[in-house]
């Protein structure tokens, strides 16, 4: 298990950015961002927000747009139009102050593949600027938090992918930045492995803006706490998990299993129940299973059971379909791969 242990290392330089700008509350900010590649619409004006303490989950299929949004923030590109600003800083004009707030794992991390792991993470800390002094400690902690002991003295090349990958956040994380962009950082591990870098997360998320990129639901449900969903370079839905549920058919579905004389005819009944939009009901063995459909607004379950047991029904079961986090994904992306999109 790796260590969950969060020790404040370094002061970051997000420190000048905020004393300079008191006002900013978003670490990273974007308005109307975008990037073309001749007629590719990589990223097409997209504008969003992220605070300290957020983990933000940039959901979208294949060729949306994420890397390409994620290397614009990170200075690897630049945009054909719009503006971002990281920690305050803006990625155009102040990219050198932006690239030493944050930490990056690209999607397909450059290591350099004949370094040992140590000699790598050392190397990192020297073009990060880490004072000598501070060294050892910075690579200690991000040995541990990366799960790193065991490979210090092999090289990267011959690491397995899991461990490269482990490597590449253990870079990201050096010099403790206060914004840490991860694209799909667990790609490619095994379930342990992506266990791990999630709990990662979560540990670091406390005092840190983090900003990943995922095309796995269960990731975003489990790690993060909004979601901004992307679909051919642009923002297509924006909201906590429990908020995009909302939007799902499904969402606040009853679901009964009842018995008694007159299960068979409760549907009346129960249609007749403030904000039911529809009953469907149908004989299962002894018993009947009902869906409920609400229209929302004056809709309550108590109201339901009330109806269901006047007419002297048992409720065997109860349950309220939250939604799932899927049905939102295919409503409003389309499950084709956009790579090469015009
Ligand atoms: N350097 C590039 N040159 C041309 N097209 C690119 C380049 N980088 C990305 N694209 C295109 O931009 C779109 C978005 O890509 P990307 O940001 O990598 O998507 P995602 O990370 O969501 O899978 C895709 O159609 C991709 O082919
Ligand atoms: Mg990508």
């Amino acid at each position: 298990m790796w260590s969950k242990s969060i020790q404040s290392q370094s002061p970051c330089q997000l420190a000048t950015a905020v004393l300079l700008n008191p006002i900013m509350t978003e670490l990273i900010q974007t308005h109307n961002l975008g990037r073309h590649f001749g007629d590719i619409k990589a990223v097409d004006g997209i504008s969003f927000g992220a605070g300290r303490g957020e983990v933000l989950g940039f959901l979208g299929p294949n060729g949306a747009g994420k890397s390409t949004t994620m290397k614009l923030l990170t200075g690897f590109l630049s945009p054909s139009f719009g503006t971002a600003t990281v920690a305050g800083f803006d990625i155009v004009e102040q990219s050198r102050d932006v690239r030493r707030c944050l930490g990056y794992l690209p999607e397909n991390a450059p290591l350099y593949g004949e370094m040992e792991v140590a000699a790598f993470l050392k190397f990192v800390c020297e073009i990060r600027k880490i004072e000598a002094s501070r060294r050892k400690a910075a690579i200690d902690t991000v040995i541990e938090r990366a799960g790193l002991s065991g490979v210090l003295h092999q090289k990267i090349e011959t690491l397995s992918k899991g461990y490269r990958r482990r490597v590449g956040l253990a870079q990201a994380l050096v010099h403790d930045p206060e914004i840490l962009i991860l694209d799909e950082p667990t790609d490619g591990l095994d379930p342990n492995q992506k266990h791990d870098v999630r709990e990662l997360i979560l540990a670091l998320a406390k005092d840190k803006c983090i900003l990943l990129s995922t095309h796995i639901l269960e990731e975003v449900e489990e790690v993060c706490s909004r979601i901004v969903i992307i679909s051919r370079g642009k923002i297509v839905a924006d909201g906590t998990a429990d908020e995009l549920r909302t939007r799902t058919a499904s969402h606040g579905v009853v679901k009964m299993r009842l018995s008694g004389a007159q299960a068979d005819s409760v549907d009346r009944e129960l249609s007749e129940v403030p904000g039911v939009k529809e009953v469907a009901a149908q004989r299962v063995g002894d018993e009947v299973a009902v869906l409920v459909t609400p229209t929302g607004g004056d809709f309550s379950v108590h109201n339901l059971v009330e109806a269901v047991i006047s007419k002297q029904c048992r409720i065997r079961d109860l349950s309220v379909e939250r939604g799932h986090l899927d049905e939102v994904f295919r409503a409003i992306t389309e499950t084709v791969d956009f790579s090469g999109r015009p």
